[in-house]
C-alpha cells in the first residue's frame, strides 16, 4: 500500500494534506524520513511515525459515547454544539459521524464511526435493530400502556408503530420505565408516550442491538469500542 494512502486512511487528512505533511519531513518509516507518498508500505511490518507519534494502521474507528444533554447528534452546525465537537482531535481526524440521532435533550448510548457500511446496516429499517431506552414519565404508566405499545400506537401523523416492549420499573405520579423499539422515527419514544396521553421527562438510550451503554462512562465521556463490542454490533447484520 502507498504511504500517502495509509496515512490518509489513518486519519491524517486528505491525500493533499498528507502530501504537504510528507514534504515537511514529519514522517519516518523504519527510522528514516520519507517524503515520497508513492513509497510502498507493508502496513503490518513497517514502523511509521508522524512527528514521533506511532501510526497504528486502521481505516475505521468505532466510538461509544454517553451523550450529554445540550449537544446535537450531528457532525457540524453553525449554532449548536455537536457530539463530534466533544471528541479528541486524534479521533476527529477519522471524520466519525453519529449512527442515528438522539434528541438534544436525550442522553445515553451513541455510536460514532466512519464506517458507513456498518452505520447503514444498523439504521436500515428492514434490519429492525432494537434500541432500548430508560425513561422517566410524567404520570402513572400502567398495564394498558404496556398492551398498547405491544400492539402499536398511532403517532400524531397517523403512523402506527411496530410492536414495542414496555416494562414498568416503578409507577407513581412519575413512572420509571424501559422501552425497546425497533424503529427510529423522529422523537419516536416521546411521541409514543404522547399517543397514550403521557409525557417523557427524561430519556436515556441504554442499548443498541446487543451493545449496552458502559455505565462507567459519565455524561459526555466516550471511548473506543473493544473488539468484543464491535463483534456484538456487527452481529446485528
Ligand atoms: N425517541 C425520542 O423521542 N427521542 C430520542 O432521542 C430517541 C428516541
Amino acid at each position: 500500500m502507498r504511504l500517502d494512502k495509509l496515512l490518509a486512511n489513518s486519519g491524517y487528512g486528505s491525500r493533499t494534506d498528507v502530501k504537504k505533511m510528507l514534504k515537511t519531513g514529519a514522517v519516518e518509516v523504519n527510522g528514516q524520513v520519507k517524503k515520497d507518498g508513492k513509497l510502498q508500505i507493508d502496513p503490518v511490518n513497517d514502523q511509521i511515525y508522524v512527528l514521533g507519534e506511532y501510526v497504528e494502521y486502521r481505516e475505521n474507528i468505532y466510538i461509544m459515547m454517553n451523550k450529554p444533554k445540550g449537544v446535537i447528534s450531528a457532525t457540524e452546525d453553525l449554532r449548536e454544539k455537536c457530539v463530534v465537537d466533544l471528541l479528541d482531535d486524534s479521533l476527529r481526524r477519522f471524520e466519525p459521524f453519529p449512527v442515528g440521532r438522539l434528541d438534544k435533550d436525550t442522553v445515553g448510548l451513541l455510536i460514532l464511526t466512519n464506517d458507513g457500511k456498518l452505520a447503514h446496516e444498523l439504521l436500515a429499517p428492514k434490519k429492525k435493530v432494537a434500541k432500548r431506552y430508560w425513561a422517566k414519565i410524567e404520570g402513572l404508566v400502567n398495564e394498558e400502556d404496556v398492551r398498547a405499545f405491544e400492539k402499536g400506537v398511532v403517532l400524531d401523523d397517523g403512523y402506527v408503530t411496530k410492536p414495542a416492549q414496555l416494562s414498568i420499573i416503578s409507577g407513581d405520579s412519575v413512572s420509571e420505565i424501559e422501552v425497546t423499539i425497533v424503529e427510529g422515527k423522529f422523537h419516536q419514544v416521546k411521541r409514543m408516550f404522547q399517543a397514550v396521553g403521557k409525557r417523557v421527562l427524561e430519556l436515556k438510550r441504554i442499548q443498541m442491538g446487543a451493545l449496552s451503554l458502559d455505565e462507567q462512562l459519565k455524561l459526555g465521556e466516550y471511548r473506543e469500542l473493544t473488539n468484543e463490542e464491535l463483534t456484538l454490533l456487527q452481529s446485528q447484520k
